[in-house]
């Protein structure tokens, strides 16, 4: 059976960083509440011409230095992103040409903060089909620009950034002894576009727009749902909990996280966080995630890894990995 092997991860943040007095210099908010609702302490936010595919290619870079592996012999990358840097072309094609590959393809895939394990999802079955040898799979944002500044409901929730993995193709038993990716599961449900979306776009008006969001709804069923994606991939590998070495949660609020392990009975010594110092990066926050902590050491190779996210659409899903 094939699996799709990680070879590497990558990550990269804007210099620029907002702390959470930063935003009360901007709208009518505290440092108190930002953290004791959301557990965030600062974000980081790209300068002006700093666009999603610069953020996106540093990552690749970086991911490809960790696999030690040359860009061309990528044949496949699969970017997770909203907040592309144009209406068309894709942001992975205009990676793609920075790294200085003109072979294989590159697309983007749009899940909004589900948008990770969307990608890696359809770079998993690329591999698996034989369609495809070496991918880069990226989460990259830079939503700092669909954010409404006036509006602090929303605005102090975001940050910019991105993430990647390198995946080869490699031949493994058919177990959870393999490496690579074991399983993944995706679901949608677009009746909820009223609570999380953007209120722009080319073909409805012409316009970016800014981000809405009804926070107490999508909190509601973040926490069902999240719960319902990581029991199924439970269910599906015959695994329980306890042999998930590390749970790499889409970091929305560390309110949603913590209550989305309670319900599933997973030890907080297990729960990578990093919304506190990325804020809510949608699609780049689970791979900068992992980045942090397979750099700085908690995730080693052969580790058990669940990955899980939820956004707009709604859409959410999961994958676990054995790193
Ligand atoms: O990644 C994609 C998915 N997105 C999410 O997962 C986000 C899900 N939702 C959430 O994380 C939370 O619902 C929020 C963090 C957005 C909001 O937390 P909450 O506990 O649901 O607060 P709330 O919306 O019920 O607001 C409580 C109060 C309100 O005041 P009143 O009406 O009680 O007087 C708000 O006006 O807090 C007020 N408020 C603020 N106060 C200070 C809202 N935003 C702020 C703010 N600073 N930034």
């Amino acid at each position: 059976m094939r699996r799709s092997v990680v070879l590497g991860a990558g990550h990269f943040l804007p210099e620029k960083c907002l702390t959470n007095a930063d935003m009360a210099l901007i709208v009518d908010t505290t440092d108190e509440w930002i953290v004791e609702r959301t557990g965030i302490r600062q974000r980081h936010i790209a300068s002006e011409g700093e666009t999603t595919s610069m953020l996106a290619t540093r990552a690749a870079q970086a991911a490809l230095a960790d696999a030690g592996i040359d860009a061309n012999s990528i044949d496949l990358i699969v970017l997770a992103t909203a907040t592309p840097d144009h209406t068309f072309p894709s942001t992975a094609t205009q990676v793609q040409a920075a790294l200085g590959i003109t072979g294989g393809a590159a697309f983007d895939v749009h899940a909004v903060c589900s948008g990770f394990v969307y990608a890696l999802t359809t770079a998993d079955n690329f591999l698996k089909a034989g369609s495809a040898q070496r991918a880069l799979v990226i989460g990259a944002e830079t939503f700092s620009r669909i954010l409404d500044w006036t509006d602090r409901t929303t605005c102090v929730l975001f940050g910019d950034g991105a993430g990647a993995v390198v995946l080869e193709a490699q031949d493994g038993q058919g177990t959870n002894a393999d490496s690579g990716v074991l399983c993944t599961h995706l679901r949608s449900d677009g009746r909820h576009l009223d609570k999380l979306y953007v209120d722009g776009g080319p073909s409805a008006t012409k316009t970016t727009g800014h981000l809405r969001m009804e926070g107490k709804e999508v909190f509601r069923h973040a926490v069902t749902n999240l719960a319902e994606t990581v029991e199924e991939a439970f269910k599906r590998a015959g695994i329980t909990a306890a042999d998930v070495q590390w749970f790499v949660p889409h970091q929305a609020n560390r309110r949603i996280i913590d209550a989305t392990a309670k319900k599933l009975g997973i030890d907080p010594a297990h729960v990578v966080i990093t919304v506190d110092q990325h804020g809510n990066t949608s699609a780049a926050s689970i791979p900068l995630a992992l980045s942090v902590a397979w750099h700085d050491g908690r995730i080693r190779k052969g580790d058990l890894v669940l990955i899980e996210a939820m956004g707009g659409g709604f859409t959410w899903g999961s994958a676990l990995i054995r790193w």
